[in-house]
């Protein structure tokens, strides 16, 4: 009996050893730890030279808009992924602001548009204050475009021309997620997409929601961001109170 007990400790102690070493060296864990330890570490050491063409006062185009339309080009032209991808900054009822990605959908010289949920909660905050504040970042030209205004729900016949362009499923997803609420699992989120699946034979016959469509938003200040050698930045700022009138001036990096 003494010898069979002996075995299993030894039987266990084998087990745990390689429990052990399991543990310590799958490469999952190891994944999950190396970059972690990384990260933490070296934050601070991330650093890259910003050397972009300078960004002058007689050169910018007097018009914000047109300015604009130059830079998106040039984005739009260099940047594979998203160039239309800006954060959409809105305020609650008790002054937090909250930032979110949305995609700038069109744009003319009234303002930039963005079409999203407007039982959101993006959209109750700008229900309760339509003060936004759109930023779009394209690192690889090393430039920042941060638009400030009002926004506001543009007619829905306008909404109703772009949900059309929209492929199927996208269609049916904007139906069916209940945009920013609290969803007990994806397999919840996956019944909804299959409700709104049987209730139409073809769904090129989804017709826009009335909770779904687009917010124009309106500026009053327009700042373009050109990255500089040694931090020295390039900041030209447009304000006006009127959209018509804008005045021009550089801020200090
Ligand atoms: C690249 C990217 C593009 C997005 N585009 C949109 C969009 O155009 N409209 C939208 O409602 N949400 C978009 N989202 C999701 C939003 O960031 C956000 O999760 C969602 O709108 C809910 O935000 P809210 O709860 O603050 O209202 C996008 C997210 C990413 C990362």
């Amino acid at each position: 009996m003494a010898v069979f007990g002996w075995v299993e400790t030894r039987n266990r102690k084998k087990t745990t050893i390689v429990i052990r070493f399991i543990k310590r060296w799958l490469p999952g864990r190891e994944e999950v730890r190396k970059p972690m330890k990384f990260a933490r570490q070296s934050v601070a050491l991330i650093r890259r030279e910003y050397k972009g063409l300078p960004l002058e006062e007689k050169n910018v185009s007097p018009n914000p808009f047109q300015q604009f339309e130059i830079w998106f080009e040039e984005a739009a032209r260099k940047i594979a992924d998203d160039p239309n991808a800006m954060i959409l900054s809105t305020v609650d009822e008790e002054g937090q602001p909250a930032g979110r990605t949305v995609l700038m959908k069109g744009f003319d010289d009234e303002g930039f548009v963005f079409y999203t949920n407007y039982e959101s909660r993006k959209a109750d905050h700008i229900e309760n204050n339509p003060q936004v504040c759109l930023t779009f970042y394209w690192p690889d030209i090393l430039r920042q475009i941060i638009i400030e205004g009002t926004a506001e729900k543009i007619p829905g016949f306008q909404s109703d021309t772009y949900f059309r362009t929209r492929p199927a499923g996208s269609r049916i997803s904007a139906v069916a997620s209940p945009q920013s609420r609290v969803v007990s699992s994806r397999t919840d989120l996956e019944k909804r997409v299959r409700k709104v699946q049987r209730e139409y034979d073809n769904y090129n016959d989804i017709p826009r929601p009335d909770y779904w469509g687009g917010y124009l938003v309106r500026p009053r200040r327009f700042e373009f961001w050109q990255g500089r050698v040694n931090r020295l930045h390039d900041r030209i700022c447009y304000t006006s109170a009127d959209n018509r009138l804008w005045k021009i001036q550089r801020l200090a990096p």
